[in-house]
């Protein structure tokens, strides 16, 4: 039995698919089992719950446990967990400290996950390509996209690629103790990005650069705290210009090349019509 945590997620939803369609027995965790319209054969459970009974390996995903996988790993060890896929991020690869919350954050939860003593694997996942969801409404709109930092460019990843990515974690052993990279296979600026979901809706879209300040005033809120925001428009701003990080671990790993930005814009046409 493979537990997933974040199942209703970007990643955990294509994860959960994937292992079943691999014949895994798979425990899917949500905070509300009534809503959660997960694949029919995997089991449901609730977040706070947990239930670790059968489990061999499970997924963290730290969007279901922002404070870090404390109590999972303890539970865990309790049940004769024998292995931990983390979904990480490639910002543990950048300079560590106070500039850097989200790699600092991330890489402290790797920590941890190592000290368990379970086998382990650290998928360092770069810009999620959903998150171009949040221009959703201002392309529905038919307005322009507005954010900072037009010619910023990044290697957005599909996030079925790393889903694909974390199932080879759990149905072989040829990932323990390896902390894949896990980016798209090309490198596109934000205007680009906005044009080609243009292209997959059939309609122009366009991408209107505005003042950082202005940027983060709209970022800030919930989740993204204004240490979160700046050190995204510092990354941004660093980004200028500079081609993004294509690295060959997707393809290693799943066995295909990367899916590309326009393939993600199609599969995504109907979140933006
Ligand atoms: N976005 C990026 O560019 C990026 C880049 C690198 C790494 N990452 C990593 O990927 C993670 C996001 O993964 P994702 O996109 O698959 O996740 P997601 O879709 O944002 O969320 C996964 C699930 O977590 C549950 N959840 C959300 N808030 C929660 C809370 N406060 N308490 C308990 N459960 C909660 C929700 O499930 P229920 O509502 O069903 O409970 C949600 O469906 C980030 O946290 C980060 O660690 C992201």
């Amino acid at each position: 039995m493979i537990l997933i945590t974040g199942a209703t997620g970007n990643v955990g939803r294509h994860l959960v698919t994937a292992l079943l369609d691999a014949g895994e027995k798979v425990r899917a965790l949500t905070r509300d089992p009534a809503t959660a319209s997960l694949p029919e054969g995997a089991e449901v459970a609730r977040t706070d719950e947990m239930p670790m009974d059968d489990v061999e390996a499970v997924f963290f995903n730290p969007a279901a446990s922002w404070n870090g996988p404390g109590e999972l790993l303890e539970k865990a060890a309790a049940h004769g967990v024998r292995r931990v896929v983390m979904l990480s991020s490639l910002a543990c690869t950048y300079e560590e400290g106070p500039a850097n919350p989200i790699g600092t954050h991330h890489l402290k939860m790797e920590r941890e996950v190592e000290a368990s003593g379970l086998e382990w694997t650290f998928l360092r996942p770069g810009l999620f390509a959903t998150n171009s969801l949040v221009w959703a409404d201002q392309i529905r709109n038919g307005g322009a996209v507005q954010g900072a930092y037009a010619e910023a460019q990044f290697s957005p990843t599909h996030e079925r690629d790393i889903a694909d990515a974390a199932a080879q974690a759990f149905l072989t052993d040829d990932h323990v103790g390896a902390k894949p990279l896990l980016t798209g296979p090309e490198s596109l600026t934000h205007a680009e990005m906005v044009a080609t979901v243009g292209e997959a809706i059939g309609r122009p879209a366009r991408f209107e650069e505005i003042a950082p300040e202005v940027a983060r005033e709209r970022m800030v809120g919930g989740h993204m705290t204004p240490q979160i925001a700046d050190s995204i428009l510092r990354m941004q701003a660093a980004a200028v210009g500079v081609p993004a990080l294509i690295a060959p671990d997707v393809e290693r790993v799943i066995g295909h090349p990367a899916r590309t930005f326009a393939q993600w814009a199609a599969d995504h046409a109907a979140d933006f019509s």
